[in-house]
This record gives structure tokens, sequence and C-alpha cells, in this order.
């Protein structure tokens, strides 16, 4: 079982290795592989996916990768970004430099990676990201703004951070579980190439998120420690359901394929009766697949309906 990492194992072992293969050089894009496990496509959970032949199937499959790049761009520069830069603003480790310093750390990273995963996008999909960041993601400006708000103050709302761990989780189990795939599934060689990059970081980020909320938790009054396992369970559902951009992946299908066209209610129909990203969930049904939050929940196990969905 996986433990907490005490920041000085993490630090410095990695630190000289951070950003120095992350410039990745892309090579031709084979139109004819799947660029992420399908299991990490929503309409692969739908009955309507035997719909598809298989050049549709290999193409939704590379729609929706860019769609996933997209979400990695938005969560990381957006919400995580927010959340570690005001708890770095609230200098709450005072005595603890190793933590800040692991923040930064983390901060530099996800800059780098928002990077990576737009580079990855442009080089795949130019029609698409020529002008653009995002093509099927579309979150509105008063969205944006209230979550900056809600995010301003992670020292007493560490539920944010916890979301933030258990994403990276999700990007940790994506990133692995693509790598085991790549030889026998015939995964496109860029997309392996950056999430073995995207893997070693985010490794370290979970044990960085671990040590962070092991900090708060420990400090915290039970009134909000209550109030923290409320908000973690309504930010999961939330964070969880199935949103537009995913039904912008089917739209952008069918017109390649106009063939598809009688059938694209149907294929939309399967996506919009999940409660919940299918792509997701088993992260929720099994703990060993969230190995740093089930370690935390041994230590804070009044946490563990607060992770129930
Ligand atoms: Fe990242
Ligand atoms: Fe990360």
């Amino acid at each position: 079982m996986m433990s907490i990492l005490s920041l000085p194992h993490i630090l410095p072992v990695n630190v000289n290795k951070s950003g120095s293969d992350l410039a990745v050089c892309y090579s031709a894009v084979d139109p004819h592989r799947f660029f992420i496990p399908e299991q990490y496509t929503q309409l692969y959970h739908c009955e309507a996916y035997t719909l598809l032949n298989d050049q549709h199937k290999i193409r939704y499959n590379q729609l929706f990768a860019a769609r996933t790049n997209e979400q990695f761009m938005l969560f990381e520069s957006g919400f995580t970004k927010a959340v570690m830069e005001n708890l770095l603003r609230a200098d709450v480790f005072k005595q603890l430099d190793s933590i800040s310093d692991s923040l930064v750390l983390l901060l530099n990273d996800e800059q780098r990676h928002f990077e990576m995963f737009r580079s990855l996008n442009q080089y795949c999909f130019p029609e698409f990201y020529t002008d653009h960041d995002y093509y099927f993601l579309s979150i509105p400006r008063l969205q944006q703004a209230l979550l900056r708000l809600f995010c301003r103050y992670p020292q007493h709302l560490y539920a944010l951070v916890w979301l933030v761990l258990l994403m990276e989780e999700h990007a940790v189990r994506f990133s692995t579980d693509l790598m085991q795939q790549a030889g026998s599934e015939n995964l496109d060689f860029n997309f392996v190439k950056v999430h073995k990059a995207h893997l070693r970081d985010e490794a370290r980020h979970v044990q960085i998120d671990a040590n962070v909320l092991d900090y708060l938790l420990a400090r915290s009054s039970r009134g909000n420690n209550a109030i923290n396992r409320w908000l973690l369970n309504k930010l999961l559902r939330e964070t969880l359901k199935p949103k537009q951009a995913g039904l912008n992946v089917i739209r952008q299908l069918v017109l390649e394929f106009p063939e598809l066209s009688n059938i694209s209610e149907q294929l939309m129909d399967g996506i919009r009766s999940f409660e919940y990203d299918p792509c997701m969930m088993p992260m929720f049904a099994d703990r060993n697949l969230t190995p740093v939050s089930k370690a935390l929940l041994k230590l804070y196990p009044e946490f563990e309906n607060a992770l129930a969905i």
C-alpha cells in the first residue's frame, strides 16, 4: 500500500530532471491509430458505440483525445493554479519552506504541461488550434470569475486541494494506462511520449498535495472539517457531471462523417444518459486506483463519505 512520502523524499531526486525532456519532439501522426485508450472515451461506454465502424471509432478516439488534452490544460492552468497560488500567497506554511518550495515547483510544472498539451493539440489538429487554445471546451466568463473567487481561501477550504489531488490521481492513472496499452493497442507515439513526461511530474504532484492536505487537516477545527467534507462531495459531483464538450466531439465527428447524421441523436443521447463521467468513475469504485487519497483516508477516515459517489 502506498504511503505519503515526506517532501525531502520527493523533491531532491526529481528537481533536476524537471523540464529536461518536456520539450517533446513530435513524429508523424498515424491517422490509423488511437490516441488514447478506448475506456477513456465516453462513447465507448455507450451501446451506441457499436453503431460506429472502425474508421469512425478511430476518429472519435482522436477527437476525444483533443478534448481530453483541453481538459488537462483547463484544469491545470485554471483550477490547480488558482488553488496553489492562493495557498502560497496566504503564507500558511511559514515554518515549512519545503512545502512552499514544492508548490512553486508544481506551479512551474503545470505551466509547462499547459504548453505541452497545447503544442500536442496544435501538432495533431492544426485545423482546430491555429488561433485558439480550446476547440471543444467552453467555460462561460461568469463561471470562470466565480471559480476564481471560490478558490481564494484554499487554506480554509482545503476540499479544493483534495479535488486537485483526485484529478492528479486521475492523470496518473490515465498516463499509466496509456503507456501500458501503448504496445498492444497501437496507440499514437506522440501521445505516449507526452504522457510519459506528464506521469513523471504528476506522480510527484500527488505526493505534494498529500503533504499540503495533511498539514491543513491536522490543524483544522471540527467545524471546518465538517464544512470541507460536505464541500468535497459537492465539488466532486459537479466535476464528474458530463459537460457540453463531450457532445461537441460527437458534433465534430458527424461533421466529418455525414453518413452518421441519422444516428447523431442516438450517439448524443448515450452521452446525455450518464449521470457522471464513465471515464472517471472507476477511481471512485476502487480505492486502490487512488492510492494517495486512500493513504489520507487512513489518517482522516471521517472523509470516507465525502469521496463516495
Ligand atoms: Fe500536469
Ligand atoms: Fe499536476
